[in-house]
Formats: C-alpha cells, sequence, structure tokens
C-alpha cells in the first residue's frame, strides 16, 4: 500500500510538472514567435510538359476533334511490319542496318511509324480513321537536322471513296491549326513505296508571308513532311480490297514541325533537356 501511495504521488507530480512545462512553452511560442501572415510565400516552381509532348499533344486533339482515333503503336517491330508489308522491295536502302538499328534478325526498333498503318488495318474492317504517334530511330549521326531518335505523327484514313482532295483539304486543316489560319497547303509528286502517288507536303512560309525570307530560302514554301495515297499492295498485305476502298496516309515528324514553328535552329537542343530553354514552352 505504501509503494502504490508513493507512485501515485510521483506519478501525479511529474503529470502536474508536465502540464505547467507545455503552458508555459504555448505561452513563450505565443508571444516570442508571432507569424505574418501578409508575408509572401515561397514560390513553387511549377513544372511543365516537354515541347514535344506538348505538340503530340495538339496535334492528337486536332484529329480527335475531326473524329480519328489515337492508336498506339509498337516501337520494336519486326521486318514483316515495317517494311514488307509495307510494300519495300528487298534491296531498300532503310533495310540496311547501315541505317536501321536491328535487335536481332528480324527484329528492328521502328525507323517510322507507317507499321501502325497495317497493324490497325489488320485488326478491323474498314472505314478507319486513325493517328498514331510516338518515337522512331534511325542510325544517324546527330547534326542541327537529324537524331536518331524522333517522333513521327502518322495519319491514315481509308473509306469508301477517298480521294487526294481529301487528303489535301485534311493537311490543311492541320497546317492551319499548327501554323496559322492564313496558311496555304501546296503537294508535289514524290515517292514513298507503300502510297500511290506519293506527294511532299508543303505549307506557306508564315515567317514572311511568301515575300522570301532564310527561312523558306526565297521560295515562299516550307516543306514539313510526306503522304499519299495507299497503295493497293498495302490493302492487299492487310487483306482489304483495293477496288472497294482507298485511303490516303501521312507522316510527319513532331520536333520538324515544333522547330519550324517556333524558330529552334537546332534539332539536338530538344534532346539537351537545358531547363532555360523549356522554360520557354
Ligand atoms: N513514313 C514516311 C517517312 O518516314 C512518311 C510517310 C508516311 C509517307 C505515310 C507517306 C505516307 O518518311
Amino acid at each position: 500500500m505504501a509503494l502504490n501511495a508513493a507512485r501515485e504521488a510521483i506519478e501525479q507530480a511529474v503529470a502536474e510538472r508536465q502540464a505547467q512545462l507545455e503552458s508555459a512553452e504555448l505561452d513563450r511560442a505565443l508571444t516570442e514567435e508571432s507569424v505574418d501572415i501578409t508575408l509572401p510565400g515561397e514560390r513553387l516552381r511549377r513544372g511543365r510538359l516537354h515541347p514535344i509532348t506538348q505538340i503530340r499533344r495538339e496535334v492528337e486533339d486536332i484529329f480527335v476533334g475531326l473524329g480519328y482515333e489515337v492508336v498506339d503503336g509498337n516501337e520494336v517491330e519486326t521486318v514483316e511490319y515495317i517494311f514488307d508489308k509495307l510494300n519495300m522491295p528487298e534491296g531498300h536502302v532503310t533495310r540496311s542496318p547501315l541505317h536501321t538499328y536491328y535487335l536481332n534478325g528480324d527484329v528492328v526498333l521502328r525507323t517510322e511509324t507507317s507499321a501502325s498503318q497495317v497493324r490497325t488495318m489488320e485488326a478491323k474492317p474498314p472505314p478507319v480513321y486513325m493517328v498514331s504517334l510516338g518515337r522512331v530511330y534511325r542510325r544517324d549521326t546527330p547534326d542541327p537536322k537529324r537524331y536518331p531518335i524522333f517522333h513521327q505523327v502518322e495519319g491514315l484514313a481509308v473509306d469508301k471513296g477517298i480521294t487526294l482532295a481529301d487528303l489535301k483539304g485534311t493537311l490543311q486543316l492541320l497546317l492551319r491549326r499548327l501554323f496559322g489560319e492564313e496558311r496555304e497547303v501546296r503537294i508535289r509528286t514524290s515517292f514513298f513505296p507503300f502510297t500511290e502517288p506519293s506527294v511532299e507536303a508543303d505549307v506557306s512560309c508564315f515567317i514572311c508571308n511568301q515575300a522570301g525570307c532564310r527561312v523558306c530560302e526565297y521560295e515562299g514554301w516550307i516543306e514539313v513532311g510526306g503522304a499519299g495515297m495507299v497503295d493497293p499492295n498495302v490493302f492487299e498485305a492487310v487483306g482489304y480490297d483495293p477496288e472497294e476502298v482507298s485511303g490516303f496516309a501521312f507522316g510527319w515528324g513532331l520536333e520538324r514541325i515544333f522547330m519550324l514553328r517556333h524558330g529552334l535552329p537546332d534539332i539536338r537542343m530538344l534532346w539537351q533537356n537545358d531547363i532555360r530553354l523549356l522554360e520557354q514552352f
């Protein structure tokens, strides 16, 4: 009994003293440590999306607005899908390991997003309205215009009665959204194994309004990328009937679009991640 009484007395004394100390500390803090809530706070730096991600989303939004679906492609592709089914003949130069990264005998890092056309068409019957955006790889030495990794947007529309005029109208809409509503589009003949006819699309120079300047090399027009009407051989490779449907496709570089629009002189700057550059966009 005596021991318990002693323990209770000690416990009570400790609790009293603790309460005293805590309230003394509270009094001290309330009088000495005043917080001026009118002072400005510490500025938090906000992050942002990389310019290429911004362009990618911008292009996706434009096509979603047109009713296209956005399709994922494979960055690692087979020779069958990236070359054979895209109608590339045996000796085609991009089949060379000097141009393309081979992972093993017939597996490569894709050189273009065009295999997504084949995979999308194989997966479902026409009509098809899709875009597919992502990284592509080429064995290029980095220089102001080339980098071994870059991004493309692939577009594909297949339906009854699609013509070159539909391609031109679609590219015009895209280029006007990207470069301004006054832009004109020009198409010139070109060659790609998977389109026939093939074209190269140009946009009227948005720097000089076609008066002639260094950006357009005094041409008034700036090349933006390749396009064309889907080759009947590609339709046959995916089991579509070229007598029934027709379609157009295009494949453009996102870095190139960005560099043109913002006057960026060197593609490598987009891969250096220098915050002083990135913060401007
Ligand atoms: N894949 C081509 C390239 O990388 C571009 C292209 C895509 C051309 C679709 C025509 C149709 O150069």
